[in-house]
């Protein structure tokens, strides 16, 4: 089809290509998202399970949820659209993924400039000291759940809860991503999470191009997506690898 032969001009010719991810890259990985009739939200409502007041209040409750996350995350490996992310690094077409996804499914495709714009599930963190300890196959069978070595408090999963910080870091990488890039490809977001979802509108008002791959169009599309790739993501990415001439083999991590 025209517009894929189209977008993978365009990243031939300005190269510099950043990623702006989402919970439907991981989709075809076994994680389902977050919104959307199959997602994580219809089965537990956020304002109840993903805020970190509800955390602190009720740590058992929300660690029922987060074991049934960690655990799907644990067993899943990366999609054919993150493999073909790390494939656009290795042909040196992609600079940097900034990912809202905490699976780290990016890191186990290849790539490695990832700005986890919501954190990670590798580590848990104490909220009182700030210990750091890894998050293990293990800390799933302890009940009601893991609590710091030093303080006897629950320890949490150093993803980003709402009501909580961006990490500070992952604000300035993405800032300086944005900056140097001449296209963005937002996949598989719905784009209502803020402040996440001001990166594509920076990347557009600094003049790069917009790719957008969805099942469905979101407030991006009509503001500031230039080509709407519709379908899935791990059909849509391999076949923008096949146009710009990368072998199969090429996406392997
Ligand atoms: P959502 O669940 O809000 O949106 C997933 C998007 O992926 C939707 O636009 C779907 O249409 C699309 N989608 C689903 N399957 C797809 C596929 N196979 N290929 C391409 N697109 C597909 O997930 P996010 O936008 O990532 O934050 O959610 C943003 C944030 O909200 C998350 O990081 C999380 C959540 O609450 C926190 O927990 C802080």
């Amino acid at each position: 089809m025209e517009k894929y032969s189209q977008v993978a001009n365009l990243i031939k010719e300005k190269g510099n290509v950043i990623a702006f991810t989402g919970a439907g890259i991981s989709v075809e990985s076994g994680i389902p998202a977050f919104r959307g009739a199959q997602g994580l939200w219809e089965k537990y409502d956020p304002e109840e399970y993903a805020h970190i007041n509800s955390f602190v209040s009720e740590p058992a409750k929300i660690w029922r949820m987060l074991r049934e996350m960690i655990k799907l995350t644990f067993d899943a490996h990366p999609s054919p659209a993150h493999l073909a992310l790390g494939t656009l690094e290795k042909a040196g077409f992609l600079k940097a993924v900034i990912t809202q996804n905490v699976d780290g499914l990016h890191q186990e495709a290849g790539n490695t400039n990832i700005i986890e714009y919501h954190g990670n599930l590798r580590n848990l963190v104490c909220l009182k000291c700030r210990k750091k300890i890894p998050l293990a196959q293990e800390v799933l069978t302890v009940m009601p759940y893991p609590t710091c070595d030093r303080c006897n408090k629950a320890m949490k999963p150093d993803g980003v809860f709402f009501g909580e910080q961006i990490p500070i870091s992952a604000i300035e990488a993405a800032h300086e991503a944005v900056e140097n890039c001449k296209i963005i490809m937002i996949i598989g977001t719905s784009g209502v999470v803020y402040p996440a979802a001001e990166v594509p509108f920076q990347a557009a008002s600094r003049g790069a191009a917009v790719v957008e791959i969805n099942l469905d169009p979101t407030p991006f599309t009509s503001a500031v997506t230039q080509y709407f790739l519709e379908g899935s993501a791990s059909q849509v990415l391999p076949r923008i690898i096949g146009e710009l001439g990368l072998r199969p083999s090429d996406t392997q991590p």
